[in-house]
């Protein structure tokens, strides 16, 4: 039965953001690795990962990429996206959730999220849409799935790619089914600060078997290398746009451990988040704080405990005190629309209110597997210290 760390003695100068630990097997399996003498791409251990997490998400075909921000960058080469292609995407998202579609030349078309799930509002899709709309990149904030029912219908009746960016999401349901196999293409990360994690990768998810085929080109640098291995043709050349996007068989080593190591991880974030969540539960009313909001039909994956304060002052206020108890918290999401980029297409203050408003009063807590109780009752008590001065 999983428990909460108990034996960690709180270091009060340091509770880190994000604690990457081993689950047992990562040394080894990256030491065997190096043994077998293939620690290039595509070895056993990619294998391995890929077909373990086409089992767990249910996606036909999955291939493991060196990062969420390489999976995406390769869905907008598969989506074959030219300048003036139109992608609507979140304004509260990160960089390569927009980046990756910007680097095609598509311009992206942003978006209002929802107050309660902080996701994309499907509510405001229909009236973003124009003839030049390519794509809807449905991001899952904090795992949590968006509306895919209505997304997804608006997407089919407008002929428009489904996207979803899971970089939050692995093992997270909506309405029973995961996330990652609603859009034709998707993306997961294992960055460090992710539930599974080989410091840097990700996974690009094939939904559709027309991308199969030219995903594996992509990421062998735009050759057909993988239809030579396979023995369908007799050499290979350079077939198309691509780039190097398969991570070393020594990463996918330490993604295998952790992958095996899935249900055991799994049960202490869930630990972890639901402490928060009941500790906070009484003090979040009393001051007005928001705690997440998971709507009944979602299976959410406790990738994340963020909280929405009361206004951007005690934000700002509760990160800096808990910065002098020694915990680290962190704010999450600047608006895309107000960077400089989003500025540069035309886009100003107010266009997201949602936004605007959500990027300022979050605050994302201390959060990784190996988080202690004593930990825990440290950063809440931290929490309530911080609000008698608010
Ligand atoms: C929503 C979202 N998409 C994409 C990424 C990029 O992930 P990676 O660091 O694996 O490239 C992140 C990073 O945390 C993210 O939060």
């Amino acid at each position: 039965m999983p428990s909460i760390t108990k034996t960690t003695p709180v270091e009060k100068s340091k509770i880190p953001f994000c604690r990457p630990s081993l689950t047992g097997r990562e040394l080894k399996y990256m030491e065997e690795s190096i043994r077998t003498q293939h620690i290039s791409g595509d070895g056993v251990f990619t294998k391995k990962c890929n077909s373990l997490l086409a089992l767990v998400t249910e996606a036909p075909k999955v291939l493991l990429t060196t990062s969420c921000t390489h999976a995406l960058e390769m869905i907008a080469l598969l989506l074959n996206l030219k300048p003036g292609d139109e992608v609507i995407i979140p304004s509260f998202a990160f960089v390569s959730t927009v980046n990756a579609f910007a680097l095609r030349g598509a311009k992206p078309i942003f978006i209002d999220i929802r107050p309660d799930t902080l996701n994309l509002d499907e509510n405001q899709l229909m009236q973003l849409i124009t003839p030049k709309t390519k794509a809807i990149v449905a991001l899952h904030y904090a795992g949590v799935g968006c509306e895919m029912n209505i997304i997804k219908d608006i997407a089919g009746r407008f002929g428009i790619e489904l996207v979803e960016d899971n970089a939050h999401g692995l093992f997270g349901k909506y309405k029973g089914r995961n996330l990652g196999t609603f859009g034709s293409l998707a993306a997961l990360s294992f960055h460090e600060t992710k539930n599974l994690t080989c410091g840097e990768g990700g996974a690009l998810l094939l939904n559709d078997e027309k991308y199969f085929e030219q995903a594996e080109i992509l990421r062998e640098k735009g050759t057909n290398r993988t239809k030579f291995f396979q023995g369908k043709v007799d050499e290979y050349t350079w077939v198309s746009l691509g780039s190097s996007y398969l991570p070393s068989d020594m990463l996918a080593a330490f993604l295998l451990a952790q992958l095996e190591s899935a249900e055991t991880i799994q049960a202490s974030r869930k630990l972890i988040w639901d402490y928060y969540f009941e500790q906070l539960s009484d003090w979040a009313e009393q001051t007005g704080a928001k705690l997440p909001n998971i709507p009944q039909y979602c299976q959410h994956p406790y990738n994340m405990f963020y909280m929405l304060c009361p206004s951007h002052e005690k934000r700002n206020h509760l990160i800096e005190h808990l910065k002098k108890r020694g915990i680290l918290s962190v704010f999450h999401f600047l608006p895309l629309h107000l960077s400089q980029m989003g500025q540069k297409l035309g886009y100003k203050r107010g266009d997201f209110p949602v936004t605007e408003n959500t990027s300022k009063r979050l605050v994302r807590l201390p959060f990784f597997n190996s988080l202690s109780q004593d930990e825990l009752h440290y950063v809440c008590e931290a929490i309530f210290e911080a609000s008698q001065t608010w």
